[in-house]
């Protein structure tokens, strides 16, 4: 099929390349246009891994293609991939839909013959009726159907989570485009994904039902690891012992730093206020929101009192600062609440990552890039591990940092605190016990 996408970030580059290597004829479309020539050029604007390998080989055998010719694209297409952004608004905590309705009217000035408008980005439920009154206006005599066909690509995982999904979720008003859709994504049924045809409202809503789930779930452990801190219990065997109730299920039960990343906080504020826009109050989301935002500043009060509110000319080391492991993505990582709060303390602040220098920190004047492990270690007096890199997995510390006294507060629990205590390294987590 041809298909077309406009938006060429991590849903829209992902998908289509993913759409191109089942063997459609794909273009991917973006204003930017430095974006668009890098990505002719076979350079990936975005850290996913497996991607880059994608893109040569689609773009080689001619199915993928880059342009920021949006109206011809359209027209060379017969499916087209809405896939551009939907932040939180500068004020408030609904969804920007600028970017959504500016393709909805350059669209209805490109449809040529009848066409399917799919809806990837994650819109609030009636956004498609939206569109559809938008290509209305072109009396376009109905040459179109809006779809909505959310994607629930994790970043780091997002080309795994496109060839296996649990459900490719369809919502559409007519037995047209849901008959072309399964077509579309029968290489993938067939390798055992669930189709799943609702309302397109429906759809629209499982997207964001399903990030604030989650986005509940790991805060509801972060909760029971507050707890487990006061009463000297180990949160990894509560996790292990709820986790292995098929209700519950073992994934997103794994306690750590406040959650971030550019879905779970703006998508988790968009349900809340989809719920105000028409009255139901989503309490539950909201206290899980409040919860979230509270978690650096709690997690901070725990590193001023290991250091004893001595914090002013403390050498602090962070291992990762992006919001999650096989990611560059710093969007609300809680590196972005730590580290401004200690550096503004007077601590002295070096930073590793495999991703490298981060830009949000520039400013920061005690705060450092380190390039190596070792650099980032060598005579610290604190060490956070923050982000749970495979990198920091089996780190000799005593090895790479010669300061005896090394501290360590590991918020992903990546070690055991038996080991480490046995290597007389004072060891922190989350959630196992205070000592
Ligand atoms: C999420 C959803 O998983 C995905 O389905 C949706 O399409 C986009 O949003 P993503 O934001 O890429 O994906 O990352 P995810 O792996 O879900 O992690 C989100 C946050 O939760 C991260 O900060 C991560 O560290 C945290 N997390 C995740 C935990 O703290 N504990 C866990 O057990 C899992």
């Amino acid at each position: 099929m041809k298909l077309c996408m406009i938006g060429t970030g991590y849903v829209g580059l992902v998908s289509g390349v993913c759409f191109s290597d089942l063997g459609n004829q794909v273009i991917c479309v973006d204003k930017d246009i430095k974006k668009i020539n890098k990505l002719k050029n076979g350079i990936i604007p975005i850290y996913e891994p497996g991607l880059e390998e994608l893109v040569k080989k689609n773009t080689k055998n001619k199915r993928l293609s880059f342009s920021n010719d949006l109206k011809n694209s359209v027209k060379k297409s017969d499916i087209i991939f809405i896939c551009v952004g939907t932040p939180t608004k500068k004020r408030g905590s609904s969804a920007d839909l600028s970017q959504i309705y500016g393709v909805a009217k350059d669209l209805s000035k490109s449809i040529n013959k009848f066409k399917i408008i799919i809806t990837k980005s994650t819109v609030p439920v009636t956004t498609g009726d939206e569109i559809e009154k938008i290509l209305s206006k072109k009396n376009l005599s109905k040459k179109f159907s809006v779809v909505s066909n959310p994607e629930f690509l994790r970043e780091g995982e997002a080309i795994r989570d496109f060839i296996f999904p649990d459900r490719v979720i369809v919502g559409s008003n007519d037995k047209r485009s849901n008959k072309i859709l399964k077509n579309l994504y029968s290489p993938l049924i067939a390798k055992g994904a669930k189709y799943v045809h609702t309302s397109r409202r429906a759809a629209e809503l499982i997207k964001y039902a399903s990030n604030a789930f989650l986005a509940t779930k790991i805060t509801f452990i972060n909760e029971i690891a507050n707890l487990c801190e006061k009463i000297n219990i180990n949160i990894d065997d509560i996790s292990i012992g709820m986790g292995l109730d098929q209700r519950i299920g073992s994934r997103f039960l794994r306690a750590g730093p406040a959650y971030g990343g550019s879905c779970f906080p703006k998508d988790t504020k968009a349900i809340t206020s989809t719920g105000d826009k028409f009255h139901t109050n989503l309490s539950v989301i909201k206290s899980v929101i409040r919860s979230n935002e509270n978690r650096s500043k709690l997690l901070l009060n725990r590193v001023y009192k290991i250091l004893n509110n001595k914090i002013r000319n403390k050498t602090i080391s962070f291992l990762g600062v992006t919001f999650k492991a096989n990611t560059d993505d710093m969007r609300d990582s809680s590196s972005l609440v730590m580290i401004p709060d200690l550096s503004k303390r007077g601590a002295i602040i070096k930073y590793y990552d495999p991703t490298g220098y981060k830009k949000e920190f520039e400013k920061l004047s005690n705060v450092s890039f380190a390039d190596s492990l070792i650099k980032c270690l060598d005579k610290t007096d604190l060490v956070i591990i923050h982000t749970e890199w495979n990198d920091f997995k089996s780190l000799d510390f005593k090895k790479l940092n010669k300061n005896k006294k090394i501290i360590i507060f590991d918020m992903r629990n990546l070690y055991s605190p038996q080991k480490m205590t046995k290597k007389n390294i004072k060891y922190l987590s989350v959630g196992r016990g205070s000592k």
